[in-house]
């Protein structure tokens, strides 16, 4: 199974599935790592470890306001022809900044997954754990699911809770959260990979053998 994975920043998750990749725990190649920005630390740790590593340019795509829907199934189309390229199955958001077009994710559909700092449906969108905090919420999470075309909407794969702290701050929190999504992420490419995913309507079922 060839994996490509879409990012825009710093890379953890990524590391994490790059290191279950490497001991052996998930069977499957990373076979293309894309970023949507040039600097994302991202295609460094991509190359460190021999895997293409290559850079989108998303400019027109936001330069052009009023094209934008046509200039976003433009871009999606560039990274399609990259996975394809590669015969890609499993689509992997780790950090990726851009929502997807709804041509991309009906290409791909179920299998494209996405990792969120937050129990969804609670504080989709930016700054998940500054949201969950400022709301007061005593537990929060991390969420992996299918991507649909609604932002951070789609069948929920697998979830973990934290705590929240009197005293934590964003900081804090950001990085118990991220301790889960590795985990949870490796999981669940994991039973992708072994064929342990079933999508009914909004619910995934895992397969026991
Ligand atoms: C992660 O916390 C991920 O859940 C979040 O961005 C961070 C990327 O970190 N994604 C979203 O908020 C998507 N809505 P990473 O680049 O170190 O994996």
């Amino acid at each position: 199974m060839n994996i490509g994975v879409l990012v825009s920043g710093r890379g953890s998750n990524l590391q994490a599935i790059i290191d279950a990749v490497e001991s052996g725990y998930i069977k499957a190649k990373i076979s293309v790592v894309i970023s949507s920005r040039k600097d994302a630390p991202a295609l460094q740790r991509a190359k460190e470890h021999g895997i293409e590593a290559i850079f989108i340019d998303p400019q027109d795509f936001w330069k052009d306001r009023e094209h934008r829907e046509e200039k976003r199934i433009e871009y999606d189309k560039k990274i399609i022809a990259e996975l394809e390229k590669r015969n890609v199955d499993l689509v992997l958001l780790a950090g990726y900044m851009l929502m997807l077009s709804p041509y991309f994710v009906n290409k791909y559909k179920n299998r494209i997954m996405n990792i969120h700092p937050a129990l969804l449906p609670s504080f989709p969108g930016v700054n998940a754990q500054k949201q969950a905090l400022e709301y007061g919420v005593k537990y929060t999470g991390a969420t992996v699911h299918f991507v649909d075309a609604e932002m951070d909407h789609g069948p929920i794969i697998l979830q973990d809770v934290v705590p929240v702290f009197d005293d934590d701050t964003v900081e804090t929190l950001s990085n118990r959260i991220l301790e889960k999504e590795h985990k949870i992420y490796v999981e669940a490419v994991k039973l992708f990979t072994e064929g342990k995913l079933k999508v009914e309507g909004r619910r995934v079922k895992i397969l026991k053998e």
